[in-house]
């Protein structure tokens, strides 16, 4: 394949001539019910998977899928750093669950109240804030597996972002970016929120960059949602240990707990 020279110069990363050569979408294939990811299903509700000895302490963590586009690679991105982190043995104090942010169908932020007066001095008045709060609040920590577009964050994690503060706030996240280079831009951004927001965000923050730079493995990411197997190969073997390394910080913040800021 013939890349023009903009597609493979450090700077800047990725022009605009080269994000519109990528191929366009197809049709959507999934339906509303179901994300068809690798031989599984996952259903539209969340999926929760306890590790194998979860204590009375054990910390609730949400792996967060933020992208909501048909097709999409996030769901696969998810379950690579789920079977990392079950993996892993310091994941015994944990409890992971798979959260989608689309199947709360969030339309861009659209409450009367400021989701930081919420509950002190207001409540939310929709049905999509109320299930989105509800689950943010039941975890104890994040992780937001998160895509770049456009050389920063996307539209449906800021969006999903926006829509709270009381129930993230001082709470550990960690952040794992993906894109053609990794999506270094979407986590910077993605962190001076979370931190501007009271979060404790991990130092370590995993970019997995698609293996092969512009070739088959980014455009059936964008085209098609798969993720191919040369990423998840070069992600396994390469970002095991810093996702890995990510989550330990968010159990060393649980440890050490701070007052929510006002
Ligand atoms: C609107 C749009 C903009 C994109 N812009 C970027 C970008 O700036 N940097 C990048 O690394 N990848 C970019 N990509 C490619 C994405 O990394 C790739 O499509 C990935 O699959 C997106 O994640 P998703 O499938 O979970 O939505 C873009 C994709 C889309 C759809």
């Amino acid at each position: 394949m013939h890349l023009p020279s903009c597609c493979i110069s450090d700077s800047p990363p990725y022009s605009h001539m080269y994000i519109s050569q990528l191929p366009i979408p197809s049709e959507p294939k999934r339906t509303n019910s179901t994300i068809p990811i690798k031989n599984n299903l996952i259903s539209n509700k969340k999926i929760k998977t306890t590790t194998t000895n979860p204590s009375k302490m054990a910390s609730k963590i949400a792996i967060i899928i933020t992208s909501t586009r048909t097709p999409r690679v996030g769901p696969h991105v998810a379950t690579l750093v789920h079977n990392i982190l079950k993996a892993s043995p310091s994941a015994a104090s944990s409890t992971f669950s798979i959260v989608d942010v689309d199947t709360f169908k969030l339309p861009v932020f659209d409450e009367p109240v400021v989701p930081a007066n919420v509950p002190a001095r207001g409540s939310f008045v929709h049905d999509h804030s109320k299930k989105w709060s509800a689950e943010i609040a039941s975890h104890d920590a994040y992780v937001l597996i998160a895509p770049e577009y456009n050389y920063g964050v996307a539209g449906s994690t800021k969006n999903a972002i926006d829509y709270l503060k009381n129930e993230w706030d001082g709470k550990p996240a960690a952040i794992v970016t993906y894109g053609i280079q990794g999506g270094k831009m979407a986590s910077e951004q993605i962190k001076q929120s979370l931190e501007g927001m009271g979060l404790r965000v991990s130092a370590t923050r995993p970019q997995l960059a698609f293996a092969g730079g512009l070739g088959p493995d980014t455009f059936g990411a964008v085209g098609e949602g798969k993720l191919g197997d040369a990423s998840n190969k070069e992600w396994e073997e390469k970002h095991s240990e810093e996702i890995v390394q990510s989550y330990k910080e968010i159990l060393d913040a649980l440890a050490n707990p701070v007052e929510k800021k006002e």
